[in-house]
C-alpha cells in the first residue's frame, strides 16, 4: 500500500481520505459565523498552496532529497504528497515540520499499485497528469465529486499531443487512467485559457521529453514553475511578448535535489484580510506572504477600493517576493475590476465579492468565464449564497455585478443568512460566507465547513485566536 511510504506521517493519511468519505456518505460539518468584535493581532496563513505542489512534483523527480519547509498541510497537498509517495518517491515528514521527499530523477517514477487519489485538487490532478505524459507507465486518477465534474481536456489535449493516452470519464473528466508515452514529442503549444495549470501541465510534461517544449501564454499567469525549475537547476527561457511570455525549456535535463521555504499563501490571507476590512476597529498584520506580481491582484483591488493595506518588511524568498501585510478596517467603494486583472486574482473573486457588498456602490467583476469551472461554478455560487444574505447582486454570463449598501456607519445592516449557504465542496465559498458573517447583522452558516481543510486547515482556530466568532453549531 502506497501510503506505508509516508513515514510517519501522524494522521495525515486521514486527512487525504476524509473528504472522500464525506462525500460518498453526505456527512457535513455546517459551521456559523456571528459578529466580530474586533480583529486584530499578528498571524501567518499556512504555506501557499501553488508552491507546495510544486515543491513535491520537482523534488519527486530531483537527484536527491529535497527539504520543503513551510509546505501547506492541507489535503491538496497531502494528496500530491501521497501520489508522489505511490510513484516511487518516498516522502515524509520529519518531527518539526519539515517535509523530505527522495528524488528519482528525470524518468524514474514507476507505476502506482493503486488508484491515485486526488481528492479535490485540481492543480494535483492536472499538474501530476503532466508529470506523468513522459513517464512509460500506467496511473489511474480518482478525486471527490467536485474534481471529478471538472474538465480535464484542456490538459488532455496538448499532452495528447506530446504521446499520453488515456481512457476517461465522458467530457475528458475523472476517474481516468493514462497511459505515459515511451517516446514523448516535444510541443509548442499557444494556451486558449488564461491557465498556470494547463502551462504547467505541459512545461513538467516537456521535463522527460527529448527537444524543446514551448508554451505561449497571450496573458501572463503564476509563474511559480518556471521559478522553481530554476530552483532546481533547469535551464528556462522566459521571452516576455506583451501581455504574455513564451516559456520555453529542452527536455531530458537533470533536476538537483534543492531545498524549498513555502512563503504563505495570498489566497488564504485574503480571507484574513476581507475580515479585518470588514469588522470596524480591526487591524491584522499577517506575516510572511507571497506577493508575486502574478498573485496580487486582489490587494491592488482592495487600494483601489479605499482599503488601508500595507506591504511591510518586502524581501525575497527564493527569488519570489514576501512581505508582511498589514490591514486595517476600511470604509470601501464599489470599483470596476478590469478582466485583465482576472489572471492574478483568479481564486480571489469569491471574497472579493463578499467584500463589494459592504462597499459603498456597484462592483463589477468582468472576464470571469473560468470561474465557473472551479471547485464549483463560483459565479453561480456566490450569486446564490449573497442574494441569500440580502446583497444586490446580479449574475453575469462572465462576471458579477455587486450593489453595496455601504457608506458611513452602514457597516453590514441588511447582511443576514436567511438559510444555509450551500459550498458545493469548495473551500473558498465556505471560508467567504464565514468571513461575510464575522461583519453582518445576523449570523451567516455554510452547510459543510469541512472542505475548508483542503488549502487552509487551520483557518476556524485562527480566526477565532484573532477575535472571530464561528462556532460548529448550525445557527437556530
Ligand atoms: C493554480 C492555478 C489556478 C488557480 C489554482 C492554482 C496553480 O488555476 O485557480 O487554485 O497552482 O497553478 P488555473 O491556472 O486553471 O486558472
Amino acid at each position: 500500500m502506497f501510503l506505508a511510504r509516508v513515514p510517519p506521517a501522524k494522521s495525515h493519511p486521514k486527512l487525504i481520505f476524509r473528504r472522500q468519505i464525506l462525500s460518498s456518505s453526505s456527512l457535513t460539518h455546517p459551521l456559523t459565523a456571528s459578529g466580530a468584535t474586533v480583529l486584530s493581532g499578528t498571524c501567518q496563513v499556512p504555506g501557499d498552496k501553488s508552491i507546495s505542489h510544486r515543491s513535491l512534483l520537482l523534488g519527486g523527480l530531483a537527484l536527491g532529497i529535497t527539504r520543503i519547509s513551510g509546505l501547506l498541510e492541507g489535503e491538496d497537498v497531502l494528496a500530491t504528497a501521497a501520489a508522489m509517495a505511490a510513484l516511487g518517491a518516498p516522502v515524509r515528514r520529519l518531527d518539526n515540520g519539515i517535509w523530505e521527499i527522495s528524488g528519482v530523477g528525470v524518468g524514474g517514477l514507476k507505476s502506482p499499485d493503486t488508484a491515485l487519489d486526488m481528492g479535490n485538487s485540481g492543480t494535483g490532478a492536472r499538474l501530476l497528469m503532466g508529470l506523468l505524459t513522459s513517464h512509460d507507465l500506467t496511473a489511474t486518477l480518482i478525486g471527490d465529486k467536485s474534481l471529478s465534474s471538472r474538465p480535464m481536456n484542456r490538459v488532455l489535449t496538448p499532452l495528447g499531443r506530446m504521446g499520453l493516452k488515456v481512457l476517461a470519464a465522458p467530457g475528458g473528466r475523472l476517474p481516468l487512467t493514462l497511459k505515459g508515452a515511451a517516446t514523448p514529442l516535444p510541443l509548442t503549444y499557444e494556451l486558449p485559457v488564461a491557465s498556470a495549470q494547463v502551462k504547467s501541465a505541459i512545461l513538467l510534461a516537456g521535463l522527460n521529453t527529448p527537444g524543446r517544449t514551448t508554451v505561449i501564454e497571450p496573458e501572463a499567469t503564476r509563474d511559480h514553475t518556471e521559478h522553481m525549475l530554476r530552483h532546481f537547476g533547469v535551464h528556462v527561457d522566459v521571452t516576455p511578448t506583451g501581455d504574455g511570455n513564451v516559456i520555453a525549456l529542452e527536455g531530458q535535463q537533470e533536476l538537483i535535489a534543492a531545498d524549498v521555504t513555502v512563503p504563505g499563501d495570498p489566497s488564504s490571507a485574503a480571507f484574513l484580510a476581507a475580515a479585518a476590512l470588514i469588522v470596524p476597529g480591526s487591524d491584522l498584520t499577517i506575516e510572511n506572504v507571497l506577493i508575486s506580481p502574478s498573485r496580487t491582484g486582489f490587494f491592488t483591488t482592495l487600494r483601489e477600493m479605499g482599503a488601508d493595506v500595507s506591504y511591510l518588511h518586502e524581501r525575497r524568498c527564493q527569488g519570489e517576493p514576501v512581505a508582511d501585510i498589514r490591514v486595517r478596517h476600511s470604509a470601501l467603494s464599489g470599483v470596476k475590476v478590469p478582466g485583465a486583472r482576472a489572471a492574478s486574482m483568479i481564486d480571489e473573486y469569491p471574497i472579493l465579492s463578499v467584500l463589494a457588498a459592504y462597499a459603498n456602490g456597484t462592483t463589477k467583476m468582468e472576464g470571469l468565464k473560468e470561474l465557473r469551472v472551479k471547485e464549483s461554478d463560483r459565479l453561480a455560487a456566490m450569486a446564490r449564497g449573497l442574494s441569500s444574505c440580502g446583497a444586490d447582486v446580479e449574475e453575469l454570463a462572465e462576471g458579477l455585478i455587486v450593489r453595496g449598501r455601504g457608506g458611513p456607519g452602514a457597516n453590514g445592516v441588511g447582511l443576514s443568512g436567511t438559510a444555509p449557504i450551500q459550498t458545493h465542496l469548495d473551500h473558498r465559498i465556505a471560508m467567504s460566507f464565514l468571513v461575510l458573517g464575522l461583519g453582518a447583522e445576523g449570523p451567516v452558516t455554510v452547510d459543510d465547513g469541512s472542505v475548508i481543510a483542503t488549502s487552509f486547515p487551520n483557518f476556524v482556530p485562527l480566526m477565532r485566536s484573532l477575535g472571530a466568532q464561528i462556532g460548529e453549531q448550525e445557527a437556530a
